[in-house]
């Protein structure tokens, strides 16, 4: 500011409309800073809100892996039993209705052992460069007679300029398709079934991202962070473990990337962005 001129009181309008100017640049700069504090305050509470859930689903991993393998050792004894039994030839009907009742319900033990195997740190990582826009087609390929049986439209846009990526291509498949098997269930009976996927590069260097989501139910608010925990599942017994989407957050964590869920305003929807 000119002081002379002021304290002269010959302050003429094009100075003051210029101080006015400078002004609104000082106030729309600030507006701007403070519009990127509050982005950066939130994008650290939510990073936060990861590293808890991060730190417990880590210590769940290493229980869960080593009881997995103490209990396929007696599952597969009694399984063995059993089978020796019902080759006894003098057995009741209620008797070998009973066998294979056990027989089932230790088939279920040993599904969800596996689905636990799954993500345990000792399986063999096999990393390659990956197109993700290859990795998402052959998913589809994959679930393309699910999808239509159940009705589901598919809306997929790839970027065009995405860079290859090094991952563990069958676990990244996976992920895929527990989001798309759950997307398929959270639409049925709903009217419009669209799944729609979108591969874009992520805002953090070096990273890129995979949105998918869907028409169908949403998510409760209330259940929103409980969906990446062990055993949580809203399906019926019998019809979901509750495992899905803890083992793809793991395989996701290991690759460097993070995976979250938010609602639309038309549904469940769900975003991961994976490492480079
Ligand atoms: N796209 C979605 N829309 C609505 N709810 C979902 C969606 N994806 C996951 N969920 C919720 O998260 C729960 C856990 O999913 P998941 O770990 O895959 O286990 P499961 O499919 O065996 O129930 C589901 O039971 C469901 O309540
Ligand atoms: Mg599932």
């Amino acid at each position: 500011m000119d002081r002379d001129n002021v304290s002269g009181g010959s302050l003429d309008i094009d100075q003051l409309k210029k101080y006015a100017q400078d002004l609104a640049k000082v106030y729309k700069s600030e507006r701007q800073k403070r519009r990127e504090l509050e982005a950066a305050y939130q994008e650290l509470q939510q990073a936060k809100d990861m590293l808890v859930q991060s730190e417990k689903l880590a210590a769940v991993g290493r229980l869960t892996a080593g009881v997995a393998h103490e209990i396929l050792n007696p599952v597969n004894i009694i399984s063995m039993r059993l089978q020796l039994l019902k080759m006894t030839g003098d057995l009741s009907d209620r008797a070998r209705e009973a066998i294979s009742i056990c027989k089932n319900q230790l088939n279920r033990i040993i599904q969800i052992t596996k689905d636990l195997g799954q993500f345990s740190r000792i399986h063999e990582k096999q990393i390659t460069m990956c197109d993700l826009k290859e990795i998402i087609g052959h998913v589809l390929a994959f679930g393309a007679p699910q999808l239509k049986k159940e009705g589901v439209k598919t809306d997929v846009e790839y970027h065009p300029d995405l860079p290859l990526i090094p991952l563990d291509k069958n676990r990244i498949e996976q992920v895929i398709l527990n989001i798309i098997s759950n997307a398929t269930t959270a639409m049925a009976g709903q009217k419009t079934k669209v799944l729609r996927i979108r591969t874009k590069p992520a805002a953090s260097e070096g990273h890129v991202q995979i949105l998918i989501s869907d028409t169908g139910t949403g998510i409760d608010e209330g259940e929103m962070n409980r969906i990446f925990d062990p055993f949580f599942t809203t399906k019926e017994p019998g019809q979901g473990t509750g495992l899905g989407l803890f083992i793809s957050y793991n395989i996701i964590q290991d690759h460097g990337g993070r995976i979250w869920a938010e609602n639309n305003g038309w549904g469940g929807r769900l975003f991961s962005s994976i490492f480079r």
